[in-house]
């Protein structure tokens, strides 16, 4: 008998010593591990031409054709009350929120706009009475539009002063609410697709190279001298930071990468040198002049002149000078080789990879592959030096026009959550994790497909919110509640008579 209740035990701690990390609860995670939601302030706030608002870049790109526009959007600007009483509601530890550069200083330069001030205070404090933490980002792909009919916004150094200036506003007035900063949204993303393929604001590209309408642009050289004036402009930030706010507000600053995860398409020598190369020209673009100073030598070589050069004083600048790392991950790719070469002489062709989504994974659908996301976090850990990591954006789209029952994000959710733990346990130095996002947002790409933990009716002047599924479990974990996938099944919120979908 003694023997068989002996075996339970051991049979017991086995199971829960070596459990597979599907069933968890957020006391697994380290002490002081931030989990929260985000948003930015284009796809969230509308009010855009309210209280000394000027357009930024994606207003303009929004209402150069007739489809939808972010005008309204989420209407945050009036309703943010509302929003941080339902985050106060979930649990929410922290709220990721962005700050409109041509809200604040509308001329892009110069004269604070006294009611734009007011409503990132208000915001700000309601966050901090409601026990949220503020993580602000700084730019978030709204650059005034000013600025770039003045001098191009980002392909000019002069927008390092500027940036710097809107921050210093930043700093000076959220500085003692606000602990964790981020200066740039998707640096690599936004250089690659502004500026070579021409698919974001400002849809730089030049013929024949880039997807877009290019009007105007150069692929060859501006993806990498934008690239080059973000980190500049993030560095400059940073030292401003350190020179004069650290002693007295005692925060952080840190800088995202969108980062896909990627392997090789097949066996083959060629698909795997490219996935390296792939992970070179758009992980290492930021990452290896932020931890070495300097861009990788695969890039230099391929690049040649068209990569701007760092001065041995603005290297000594960019290296170390991000206190933290913000990781934005939403899939895998395939990475594969292109024999047949194209047109050779823009960031694309110089990376020479052909990234395929996996499975049955589009833009508006991601399978779940949470691997992925655990092998980013290795390969930061193994080539970086384990820098602290904060996720700052996860999640996966769904037809707005579908359903609340939203199982197929709780899957994800999960899934993506259980490989943070398990990259936690193996030794990768996060912080936190942030799912985006908190509501539906204007998603510029494709409106139609959204990635709430809520529902917005944006047919409704009155934007109502309504939690999905995936909300009730995200309360569930953040209030402590042990997680499965077994359990994932018995989920499901009852539509609510009111709400009828197509
Ligand atoms: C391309 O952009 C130019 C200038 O912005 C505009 O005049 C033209 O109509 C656009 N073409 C298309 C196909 O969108
Ligand atoms: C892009 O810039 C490079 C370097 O200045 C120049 O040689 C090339 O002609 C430019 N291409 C276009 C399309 O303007
Ligand atoms: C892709 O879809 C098919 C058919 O629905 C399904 O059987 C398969 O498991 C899916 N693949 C992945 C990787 O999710
Ligand atoms: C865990 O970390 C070790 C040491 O960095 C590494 O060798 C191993 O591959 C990691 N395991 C996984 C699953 O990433
Ligand atoms: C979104 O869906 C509506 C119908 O529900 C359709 O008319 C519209 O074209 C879709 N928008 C896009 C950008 O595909
Ligand atoms: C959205 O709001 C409109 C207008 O108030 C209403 O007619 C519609 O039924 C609502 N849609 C849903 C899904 O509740």
């Amino acid at each position: 008998m003694e023997q068989v209740l002996v075996l339970i035990i051991i049979l017991l701690s086995l199971a829960s010593s070596g459990r597979c990390s599907d069933v968890y609860s957020r006391n697994d995670f380290p002490k002081g591990f931030v989990f929260g939601s985000a948003v930015s302030a284009f796809q969230w706030e509308g009010a855009v031409d309210e209280d000394g608002r000027m357009p930024s870049i994606w207003d303009t790109y929004v209402h150069s054709s007739d489809g939808p526009t972010g005008d309204i959007a989420c209407d945050g600007y009036h309703k943010y009350k509302e929003d941080v009483r339902l985050m106060y509601n979930m649990g929410l530890d922290a709220f990721r929120l962005s700050i409109s550069w041509p809200r604040l200083i509308p001329s892009g330069r110069g004269p604070v706009n006294p009611k734009g001030l007011r409503f990132y205070k208000d915001l700000i404090d309601e966050l901090i009475r409601h026990g949220v933490e503020p993580h602000v980002t700084l730019y978030h792909n709204d650059l005034p539009q000013v600025l770039e009919d003045e001098y191009g916004g980002w392909i000019d150094k002069k927008i390092i002063d500027d940036f710097t200036a809107f921050a210093d506003v930043c700093f000076r007035e959220f500085g003692d609410k606000v602990k964790s900063w981020w200066t740039i949204n998707d640096p690599n993303m936004l250089a690659w697709g502004g500026y070579d393929l021409g698919v974001f604001p400002p849809m730089h590209c030049s013929p024949p190279f880039g997807i877009g309408n290019c009007s105007r642009g150069n692929s060859s050289t501006e993806p990498y001298i934008a690239l080059h004036n973000m980190l500049l402009a993030h560095a400059s930030t940073a030292r401003l930071y350190k020179q004069t706010y650290k002693d007295k507000q005692h925060g952080s600053v840190g800088i995202t990468l969108f980062a896909y995860w990627m392997v090789p398409f097949t066996s083959s020598e060629e698909d795997k040198i490219a996935t390296q190369r792939a992970k070179d020209f758009f992980l290492a673009w930021v990452l290896h002049p932020l931890v070495f100073g300097d861009y990788p030598d695969v890039m230099k070589r391929t690049a040649g002149e068209r990569l701007p050069s760092f001065s041995k004083e603005e290297s000594e600048l960019v290296k170390g000078s991000s206190d933290f790392l913000g990781l934005i991950h939403y899939t895998a790719m395939y990475a594969a080789h292109l024999s047949t070469s194209i047109h050779a002489g823009d960031f694309n062709s110089d990376m020479n990879a052909l990234l395929l989504p996996f499975g049955n994974s589009t833009l508006f659908k991601f399978d779940v592959l949470p691997w992925g996301l655990e092998g980013v976090l290795e390969y930061i850990k193994q080539n970086y030096g384990n820098p602290p990591v904060y996720i700052l954006e996860n999640g996966t789209p769904t037809n707005q026009h579908s359903s609340l029952n939203d199982i197929g994000r709780v899957e994800y959710l999960h899934a993506y959550i259980a490989a943070v733990l398990s990259s936690v346990r193996n030794g990768s130095d996060i912080r936190g994790y942030f799912q985006w996002s908190f509501m539906d947002l204007y998603e510029f790409i494709d409106p139609n497909y959204t990635y709430g933990l809520y529902y917005v009716n944006f047919s409704d002047p009155e934007r109502a919110r309504s939690p999905k599924t995936s909300a009730l479990w995200y309360t569930a974990l953040l209030q402590g509640s042990t997680v499965s996938s077994q359990k994932l099944k018995s989920l499901s919120v009852s539509s609510s008579p009111a709400l009828s979908f197509q």
